[in-house]
């Protein structure tokens, strides 16, 4: 038996957990956010004993007698300063970690009421923030220190929420305070927990699958298979070619695939019961590079083939004469690695049974879509699907597609029970789809002068196991390779290969860096051969309003690649100048929206009631301010003030 203080109160247990799961999932203190349970991220940050600590590092039976403050335990003083402060400075956007920086912060500012930036960064360089930087929470430290040192008086606000009012982000406070709801701090009354027993191997067929003994653990809510789904054994956005559960007889694709849900009464008993799965595998030669996949004779990964999409652009005149006319030509080879989005909260979804439908609570990125699809996973009509979207602790594109969702839903409609499904660090970072690696090899020519006269690439992406969005992000990437410049001779071309790889789709670019990278990456050395700088090579090329880009897009008024470049000049050269500074440059252009031409339309219901207008949206607000701007947009559209508005 241990005993100790939190937020003031004397509590005694024999448990023996980590901190972490004590404060969240027995007092409930939800600002104590889970991030990677490994003391990696900091965002479960609170104050032992006056000193900044990771509560997933600590045992109970380490702390008795000590004494723990959690952001809930601040006074109403220091609450009104921090959630001021975080606010004014912009320094919270998703806010997953912001609870956690403030309890880093006010460690330092306890013993030391007047600390400088680098005492600040010293202070917080155990916390990740994946979406803000650091910048804008020094500042707000900062400030935060200050207000508290002259016991400064928090000025009143007013806005009038117009666009041009300085109307501050509507959830700054609630994130800083950790009152905010993310799915994993839901807590229903019967509630169980759900996860996945994976693949071993990559590649392997499932000979066997007994779930016997997992069935008779006394917490042991259920076990399903693939001949549990009731509806489709298959989700995607678009290809729909992701396995919800992989079959007995089947084979896997990636070592992320989902063979069993087990599901316990006890989150604590969860991981028992999923080892007493028993799962007989045939290993199978995995094949993990495209190169691998494309191979003759290789085993196709789906039923189509193992080539997901091709891509083909050609424009002008044939490429091979033209390079042959060209005064200098560079061919290059590059690789771009896979990428993870590494937002600070892992994918969670809780489900609950709902007449003779299901409610899912999820923190991703398209409701829409986990409607229908799920709808299809469970043969049942969407409208007896109702999914409701919360907070979401970064996305970056990464929380797109089915992740634990459908798990979710699927358990909760078989067994009828509530349930949460949540991904440790390690299986978000297994299962989760990348950033596509890609294999460019590009050759671009230029005249005597440097101006371009044509480009060709051959572009192969690994889409990974499953297609996920690979086919638009190859898109993507093929469009927009040839830069934002103005010549005309060009020809492309794209394949998205799938592998035994984790899957690949949407992430911040969407295909496009990769492309960009090997195009801005061969201009250098291009402008090297033609003797002149890589600044001037650009701006030579630059495309003009009126011009048309490479891949036949007319350049509109708004293109201002030349104006940009003629404000960054005298600092790129000054700089070059310095020693001991290296100095790049490089241009790029990205389709705003959706792109392909496709008009780009946002809409929200809005009703009036009770003299207030109502404002209904399923957009995620995964951390880039949606609240705040559809607040702006409506103030500002209608000219009524924010407190007549509930969003
Ligand atoms: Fe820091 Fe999102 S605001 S991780």
């Amino acid at each position: 038996m241990v005993q100790f203080k939190v937020n003031g109160k004397l509590l005694k247990t024999d448990k023996n957990c980590t901190l972490m799961f004590f404060l969240r999932e027995d007092l409930r203190l939800t600002s104590v956010k889970d991030g990677c349970s490994e003391g990696s991220c900091g965002s479960c940050t609170v104050i032992i004993d006056g000193r900044a600590v990771k509560a997933c590092t600590k045992k109970l039976s380490r702390l008795d007698g000590c004494s723990i403050t959690t952001v809930e335990g601040l006074s109403k003083r220091e609450k009104d300063v921090y959630s001021y402060t975080f606010r004014k400075a912009g320094a919270v956007q998703c806010g997953f970690c912001t609870p956690g920086m403030v309890m880093s912060g006010k460690a330092l500012i306890d013993r030391n009421s007047d600390p400088s930036k680098s005492d600040i960064a010293e202070a917080i360089k155990g916390n990740i923030c994946r979406c803000t930087g650091y910048k804008k929470i020094i500042e707000a430290l900062l400030s935060a220190a200050e207000f508290l040192r002259e016991n400064k008086e928090i000025p009143s606000e007013n806005y009038t929420g117009f666009l041009d009012s300085g109307y501050p982000r509507t959830d700054a406070d609630i994130k800083t305070l950790g009152k905010g709801i993310y799915t994993d701090d839901m807590f229903l009354e019967g509630m169980t927990y759900g996860s996945a027993v994976r693949s071993k191997y990559p590649r392997a067929r499932i000979l066997n699958i007994d779930i016997t003994d997992a069935l008779s653990h006394p917490d042991c809510a259920g076990i399903l298979t693939a001949d549990d789904i009731p509806g489709k054994n298959k989700t995607g956005h678009i290809v729909k070619d992701w396995d919800v559960l992989i079959s007995e007889g089947d084979i896997t694709r990636y070592a992320g695939d989902a063979v069993v849900l087990a599901v316990s009464r006890r989150k604590e008993t969860l991981d028992e019961i999923k080892k007493l799965v028993k799962i007989r595998y045939e290993e199978l030669p995995p094949m993990t590079s495209p190169s691998d996949s494309l191979k003759e004779g290789a085993p196709s990964i789906h039923e189509k083939g193992n080539i997901l999409s091709v891509e083909t652009l050609k424009r002008g005149d044939d490429v091979e004469e033209v390079f042959k006319k060209s005064a200098h030509l560079v061919r290059k080879q590059y690789h771009t690695p896979f990428t993870d989005h590494a937002f600070m909260e892992t994918e969670c979804a809780v489900a609950v049974p709902e007449g003779d439908g299901v409610a899912v609570y999820t923190g991703s990125q398209s409701i829409y879509d986990e409607k229908r699809e799920i709808a299809q996973v469970l043969g049942i009509d969407p409208e007896k699907v109702r999914c409701i979207s919360n907070l979401v602790g970064g996305a970056f594109g990464g929380k797109e597609d089915m992740s634990v969702q459908h798990h979710a839903a699927l358990i909760s409609y078989v067994l009828k029970v509530p349930v949460k499904v949540r991904l440790t660090r390690q299986e978000s970072l297994l299962v989760h789809p990348k950033r596509h690696a890609m294999d460019i090899d590009i050759t671009v020519s230029c005249d005597e002068k440097g101006r371009l006269t044509a480009m060709k690439a051959e572009i192969i992406s690994d889409t990974g196991a499953y297609a996920s969005l690979g086919g638009p992000v190859l898109q993507r990437a093929c469009t927009h390779a040839a830069g934002p410049y103005n010549y005309q001779n060009i020809s492309i071309r794209g394949t998205a290969v799938y592998t035994n790889n984790p899957p690949a789709g949407a992430f911040r670019g969407f295909g496009v860096p990769q492309s960009n990278f090997a195009m801005e990456s061969t201009l250098n050395l291009l402008a090297e051969k033609a003797g002149i700088s890589p600044f001037d090579i650009r701006y030579i090329n630059a495309v003009k309003p009126g011009d048309v880009l490479p891949n036949g897009q007319f350049a509109d008024d708004s293109t201002a690649l030349a104006e940009c470049l003629d404000i960054v000049r005298d600092e790129y050269y000054r700089c070059k100048k310095m020693r001991n500074k290296s100095v790049g440059i490089a241009c790029a252009l990205k389709n705003s929206g959706l792109g392909v031409g496709v008009p780009d339309t946002g809409r929200c219901r809005i009703t009036v009631k009770d003299g207030r207008l109502n404002i209904y949206t399923s957009a995620a607000r995964v951390g880039q301010g949606l609240d705040t701007v559809i607040m702006q947009i409506a103030c500002e559209t209608l000219k009524i003030s924010p407190g007549l508005i509930i969003l």
